[in-house]
């Protein structure tokens, strides 16, 4: 384990506006010994947006710098936010979130694309001590819903629309079912602020923070509707707020954000960050994982609205002063060549991304690939599944032509940054594998509202130490290899999923009286859903219904948990005590009649019954 006086060492390298007064170091993994917690630095206060932008800005002379350069879902919707800029609008923004009563410890929800002002709002928040908690822009409103109520946020930070390739999605009014939906529940959500992104040009403002050329949009603008009372515009905002603002000063063990992890009851988990450990855990990652260097442009393709975009997108590279790219699109629009044009474009040195989008560009060929330069490329990473070796050397032979290394960075939501990974020029490589890095202050403290939940999940199974889920192996040369989840989570393109959530999500269409759902291999996504159901006397299976019950999922939890296959299961496979056979089921689902022990089956026609009926191709 990485001394206290490690970190201690590190911490020196930030602001604090008192030190450390006690113990660097206090926790109890031991649930035989009593509660769990986890205690970096208690005492000392700090504020991490202090230390990102203004210590950059004023002491390190980078105002000029530029953090991000963003990068629009149409190809030449571009701009750029200097770090000076970037602490003017966040001073701006944490005014307006003053004024309208945020305090220190309130919840702020945000729910948004990759545009600058997500990662304003962020810092903001950051800033005078309130929580964010992001919510990927691909959930669905019940999602939003859910976690605004669990968390009771007091107010949402939203976008009018927004293109995601060809598809645009009208985010504002998911806001507004979302917000609709909390009203119901009695919790009436006081305040909307809404970025106008895609109705920008017409402000008359450019694209961007930073005043470049207004963007041209082909399309037409999206109707919005508008809560008067609740709903207050971003830039009309912004437009009366002062430029400075004094940063709360806040405990290193206060909470910082927290973000939504499924969970495997089906009910997600608010995963609790705290300030000063999460600052130095990403900002020395960040550095030493990507060898990171003053010139750099880095580029992490992951959505904010994921730990690793809070993590590799805005705090850890911040932290360093790093410029980033910041992109809203996706590698496949307007084509293939996305991703490599941009990498040429910014020059970009180091590049993370996920082992599904390289699957995916494998499949189009290297031509692509080889046709722009990446003379610039210096370290490639993964993140979010096991990387398959095939997927792992196309990487490396074709992305990184065979001259960057591999950084497979093995980490969770729950541990705010990476865990296991090569360093990179210091590791000899092997494809898929992952080397132990060391403990770490980027700990989550607590599931929110749930401290219970976080004992169970994490140090019951067993005692002394913190689970994640996953499976390992160490091999003779003390490579680790993680094997995939232990439990009932599935991982469906680097996102996790529990079999629950998306089981409870069928059984609520009137049709179904049962669901199962089991993870089933994918060429692209690694994994993807194949589900079971019986119906209720009286309804028949019909290509109709498998679209109700996808429409169904995409709904209530959101496009990633599209399943792949569904398929009807007049019966399913159950131990006499009722428990659903999963094991019995994924091999069902992979025609593999390699059942093992099936004694325990209450009914055995049922398997070969499901056997005959599979579904033999994606729905
Ligand atoms: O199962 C592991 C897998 O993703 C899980 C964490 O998911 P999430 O909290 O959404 O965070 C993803 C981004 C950090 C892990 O428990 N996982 C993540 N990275 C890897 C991985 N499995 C194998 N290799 C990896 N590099």
């Amino acid at each position: 384990m990485v001394s206290a006086e490690f970190w201690g060492d590190i911490a020196k390298e930030f602001y604090w506006k008192t030190p450390c007064p006690g113990p660097f170091l206090r926790y109890n993994f031991d649930v035989t010994k009593g509660k769990i917690f986890i205690e970096w630095m208690k005492g000392a206060s700090t504020n991490i947006c202090y230390n990102v932008l203004d210590r950059n800005v004023h002491e390190k002379k980078l105002g000029d710098k530029v953090a991000f350069y963003w990068e629009g879902n149409e190809p030449g919707e571009t701009t750029q936010i200097t770090y000076h800029e970037l602490l003017v609008q966040v001073c701006q923004f944490s005014n307006v979130l003053r004024k309208q009563g945020i305090q220190k410890g309130d919840r702020v929800a945000i729910y948004m694309p990759m545009i600058p002002e997500l990662v304003v709002a962020m810092l903001a928040c950051a800033r005078i001590g309130a929580l964010h908690s992001i919510v990927f822009a691909g959930f669905s409103s019940e999602s939003l819903c859910e976690r605004i109520l669990d968390s009771s946020c007091s107010l949402l930070i939203t976008t009018d629309a927004f293109y995601r390739g060809e598809k645009l999605v009208n985010l504002k009014e998911l806001a507004d079912e979302a917000l609709q939906k909390c009203q119901e529940k009695d919790f009436p959500v006081r305040c909307c602020i809404v970025v106008k992104h895609l109705g920008r040009a017409e402000l008359g403002m450019g694209d961007s923070p930073s005043q470049s050329p207004p963007i041209k949009r082909s399309c037409p603008d999206v109707q919005i509707s508008w809560n008067q009372g609740i709903d207050l515009w971003w830039h009309e905002l912004m437009q009366e707020a002062g430029d400075e603002c004094e940063p709360e000063w806040c405990d290193a063990e206060d909470p910082l954000f927290i973000l939504y992890t499924s969970g495997s009851t089906g009910k997600p988990k608010g995963v609790v960050h705290t300030v000063g450990g999460y600052m130095l855990y990403v900002a020395t990652t960040f550095k030493y994982v990507f060898d990171f260097h003053a010139e750099d442009v880095f580029w992490c393709t992951a959505d904010i609205g994921w730990i690793t975009g809070h993590s590799y997108v805005t705090y850890g590279p911040l932290a360093n002063g790093a410029t980033s790219v910041l992109f809203e699109g996706i590698p496949t629009y307007p084509d293939v060549n996305r991703l490599w044009s941009i990498v040429d474009k910014y020059k970009v040195t180091k590049f993370y991304t996920a082992p599904t989008a390289i699957r995916l560009l494998m499949k189009f060929g290297d031509e692509p690939v080889t046709k722009h330069s990446r003379a610039s490329l210096q370290v490639l990473g993964t993140v979010g599944e096991p990387i398959n070796p095939e997927a792992w050397l196309w990487y490396h032979q074709v992305v990184g032509a065979q001259r960057c290394p591999i950084v497979d960075t093995f980490w969770q939501t729950e541990t705010g940054g990476h865990m296991l990974t090569p360093l990179p020029g210091a590791t000899p490589m092997k494809p898929g594998s992952a080397v132990f890095k060391q403990p770490w202050p980027g700990i989550m403290r607590t599931v929110y509202g749930n401290h219970e939940r976080f004992e169970t999940t994490y140090f019951k199974k067993f005692p002394g130490y913190y689970v994640t889920g996953d499976g390992c192996r160490r091999d003779q040369d003390g490579y680790y290899w993680i094997t995939g989840r232990i439990d009932d989570m599935l991982n469906v393109s680097g996102h996790l999923l529990s079999t629950a959530e998306v089981e409870s999500a069928l059984v609520e269409h009137e049709a179904v009286a049962e669901a199962a759902v089991v993870g089933h291999p994918h060429p692209v996504k690694g994994e993807c859903l194949y589900c079971f159901v019986t119906l209720c006397d009286g309804h028949t299976f019909s290509p109709k219904l498998t679209e109700e019950l996808k429409k169904q999922i995409r709904e209530k939890i959101g496009p990633i948990a599209t399943p792949d296959y569904i398929q009807n299961a007049p019966g399913l496979p159950k131990t006499r005590s009722g428990k659903i056979m999963r094991r019995v089921l994924r091999k069902i689902a992979q025609n593999d009649h390699d059942l093992g022990d099936t004694s325990t089956v209450a009914d055995p026609s049922v398997i070969s019954h499901l056997f005959s009926h599979r579904c033999l191709t994606i729905q």
